[in-house]
């Protein structure tokens, strides 16, 4: 049987500084980038959670020599398409969708067919998404009716360049996207609507030939493949989705104030703060300072009572798409109803997030009226649980595990919360930082 936790304690005082674990999404691009430049590259506190490790056992297996030395990661890279191809290489991603879906587009001059596995949750998501875009660049694929993993990829000696539109929002296709066009003779030309622009970021810092257009509503990328780089040298900055669970426990807590060191603010990624500032909360960023092509600073964040109902502008979906579950929980407590709408690729994350954050609200007693991609979410400022909550984490999802151990720890109440090891996934110090902050629990 799977651990659980057990919580049945409510703290209130906390006046801390902490940090968090390193940023998901920078550490996976700078490990796929690092790998095709030409050199030795050094990464600094890179993420040491399984979707990083899972991510560099990849690598390896297509020949790139990784060291890691607690944070820090050397990656010798051989130069663009410098992979060492041979028959029968399979892939497993484990949990991690951003790098199954990245990989593949580095693999679109693979002379092998190169087959891409991953854990039971990642196996039900869609890669239709990276699949049409990448057979039109010249690679094929062997997969299943639904376009789920286990795929297999081939790639092409010749790499197209293409116009391709993504207008999910999301950012994993177009960095696939953009990692295949790196090997195209021609120029690619990315329309895409608006989501995190790390990888865009990154090209750029690395002198990759790219011109970025911002519109209001669609950002136009122009990359010039076949440009050899250089190895480089990287710090990684602190995760903001990791960060955004403690933001809302201070929040939701009583007269406890916390400041959170060298996070990533990147503005598609802050998107949370933008929210809960306009429910009334008064998050401060300060010491902003440009490192390495994105914008880092601190955070500081203290309780805050009588917050207000958010209607969420659904332009802003893409800035804040990992962190809906915890700001569901901020709403339960506001004043009034709130409503989130357009949320469609929330079901599509590790488990059906927007589903299982409102069935999470139901279990607290917090009413909500859900739709296939909307939810409205009736809000309790007095909530207090007096009551037994088992919370089963079916899909194991590292998000689910987070957000119900951040309302076991504001709403009170007994709580087991399974899967207790999903964390592992994007954030390995979450538990660590919840005893620091001076709360118990039990692992049964
Ligand atoms: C990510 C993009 C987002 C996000 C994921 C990380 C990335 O997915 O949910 O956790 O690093 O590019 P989508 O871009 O598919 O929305």
């Amino acid at each position: 049987m799977t651990k659980r936790l057990l919580i049945n304690s409510k703290y209130d005082f906390f006046k801390k500084t902490i940090s968090v674990d390193g940023d998901k999404s920078i550490s996976i691009r700078t490990l796929l980038l690092g790998s095709q430049a030409c050199g030795k590259t050094f990464i600094k506190n890179i993420l040491l959670s399984e979707d990083i490790i899972n991510s560099i056992n990849c690598l390896k297996k297509l020949g790139v020599k990784i060291f890691l030395k607690k944070k820090n990661c050397y990656i010798y890279g051989k130069g663009l398409n410098g992979f060492e191809y041979k028959k029968n290489i399979v892939l497993n991603a484990g949990n991690s969708g951003t790098f199954a879906r990245l990989i593949l587009g580095l693999l679109v001059k693979s002379p092998y067919y190169i087959k891409l596995i991953g854990d039971k949750s990642l196996s039900k998501r869609d890669f239709e998404r990276v699949i049409s875009p990448l057979q039109k660049l010249g690679a094929n694929f062997k997969v299943n009716n639904k376009k789920t993993l286990p795929l297999k990829i081939i790639g092409s000696s010749f790499v197209n360049p293409i116009h391709y539109f993504e207008n999910r929002g999301s950012a994993q296709c177009k960095s696939t996207v953009m990692l295949a066009a790196l090997n195209s003779p021609g120029e690619t030309v990315i329309k895409a609507k608006k989501s995190r622009d790390h990888t865009e970021n990154i090209f750029k810092y690395l002198g990759i030939p790219i011109i970025v257009k911002r519109n209001k509503h669609n950002d136009e990328i122009k990359i010039r493949g076949q440009k050899l780089f250089k190895s480089f040298k990287y710090k990684i900055p602190s995760d903001p989705s990791s960060c955004a669970f403690f933001v809302v426990l201070t929040l939701l807590s009583k007269n406890c104030e916390l400041k959170i060191k060298n996070v990533n603010v990147n503005k598609s990624r802050i998107g949370y703060i933008e929210i809960l500032n306009k429910m009334g909360a008064k998050i401060k960023i300060k010491n902003k300072k440009k490192r390495f092509g994105e914008k880092q600073a601190d955070i500081f964040v203290k309780s805050q009572s009588n917050l207000k109902k958010i209607n969420c502008p659904p332009n802003l979906n893409s800035n804040l798409i990992d962190e809906f579950l915890i700001i569901f929980l901020v709403a339960a407590k506001a004043n009034g109803v709130s409503s989130f709408s357009n949320l469609g690729e929330l079901n599509k994350k590790e488990s059906p997030r927007l589903r299982l954050g409102s069935k999470l609200l139901n279990q607290l007693g917090i009413k909500t009226k859900l739709t296939k991609d909307s939810i409205k979410i009736f809000g309790n400022p007095s909530i207090k649980l007096r009551k037994n909550i088992d919370i089963k984490n079916y899909y194991k999802d590292h998000r689910i595990f987070m957000t119900s151990v951040i309302a076991a720890l504001v709403f009170g109440g007994k709580w087991k919360i399974s899967d207790i090891d999903s964390y592992k996934s994007s954030f390995p110090s979450f538990l660590k930082i919840i005893k620091e902050l001076g709360y118990k629990f039990k692992l049964v």
